[in-house]
């Protein structure tokens, strides 16, 4: 069970490091920069009939972008999703395989709410809550049981700091979330999905619903993001994959075809697949 124990976990992450990186140059997957953080092991997912995964392998390093690109249907979302087991009330949605966290089976080990304290999510469209936009980021603190005012606006201002918009709101943190532009909004979500102190963030095409200007906000986001968190992007936007990622991983009808370094995979691809969908040849 994982406990808030910073040094434990730092332990098992090291742990955890050692171990994958045998596995990880067994596969042809790339060589990992950083320990593994996220690994998914023959993963095949069903909803009813259907198989939206099929023996899904891949390692997430640790403090990396990995983007997930692939044409629709190819179950993107559906990855992201069972990462922090967003799956798990789908009805007839049926799992097979190991994900762990750090060396831990989400499925297994965790419960859902330690789970996605460990593992946030961003959504395409901003979500902000009806509430204050200081409300919106100390939602998850008071969630977890921290009451101090004082600590709450610590949390609220480095959550709102790293998520690159304090100092667009610093003046009017009672407002309405609601009221700040869509790109502002997506911020707030960022501010308020780190404001629990995730190890790892999951984010569904966080841009597409976005300005250019605020494309490029949350492009530059992330890769600050990443020097405090995992980051797993899910991408239509083939430039954005390669501005953002560290590595791209991409899916065809449920299949991971290649993961690689994000220069190697766009330059590259070892997959015929991979360079047929690169080239606008289907998708
Ligand atoms: N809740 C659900 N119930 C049944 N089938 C689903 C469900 N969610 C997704 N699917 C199916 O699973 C497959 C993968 O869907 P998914 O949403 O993961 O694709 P995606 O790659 O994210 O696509 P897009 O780029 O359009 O967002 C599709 O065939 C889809 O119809
Ligand atoms: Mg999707």
């Amino acid at each position: 069970m994982v406990t808030g124990d910073q040094s434990w976990a730092d332990a098992v992450r090291e742990a955890t490091a050692r171990e994958m990186g045998d596995a990880a140059s067994q596969d042809a997957a790339p060589e990992a920069s950083h320990p593994v953080r996220l690994s998914v092991q023959h993963l095949d997912l069903y909803y009813g009939d259907h198989q939206a995964l099929k023996d899904v392998n891949i390692d997430i390093p640790d403090r990396e972008v990995t983007s997930f690109i692939g044409p629709s249907g190819c179950g993107k979302s559906t990855l992201l999703r069972c990462l922090n087991r967003m799956n798990d009330l789908v009805k007839d949605c049926r799992i097979e395989g190991i994900i762990t966290l750090d060396g831990e089976d989400i499925y297994q080990d965790y419960n859902v709410t330690s789970l996605r304290q460990q593992v946030g999510m961003v959504f395409q469209r901003p979500n902000p809550f009806p509430m204050s936009i200081f409300d919106n980021v100390a939602y998850g603190p008071r969630g977890l049981g921290i009451k101090s005012h004082s600590e709450l606006e610590g949390i609220v201002e480095e959550s709102l700091k790293r998520a690159a918009l304090w100092d667009e709101v610093k003046d009017k943190l009672k407002s309405p979330g609601l009221g700040l532009s869509g790109g502002q909004q997506q911020r707030l979500c960022i501010a308020r999905a780190i404001a629990v102190k995730p190890q790892v963030l999951l984010m569904d095409e966080p841009t597409s619903a976005l300005d250019p200007i605020s494309t490029q906000m949350v492009e530059q986001l992330c890769i600050e993001l990443k020097k405090h968190y995992t980051l797993v992007v899910v991408t239509h936007n083939m430039q954005q994959a390669s501005r953002i990622s560290d590595t791209v991983a991409f899916f065809l009808l449920g299949e991971l075809v290649e993961h690689a370094p994000t220069a190697q995979l766009f330059s590259a691809p070892r997959d015929q697949r991979t360079a047929d969908y690169l080239t606008g040849r289907f998708g």
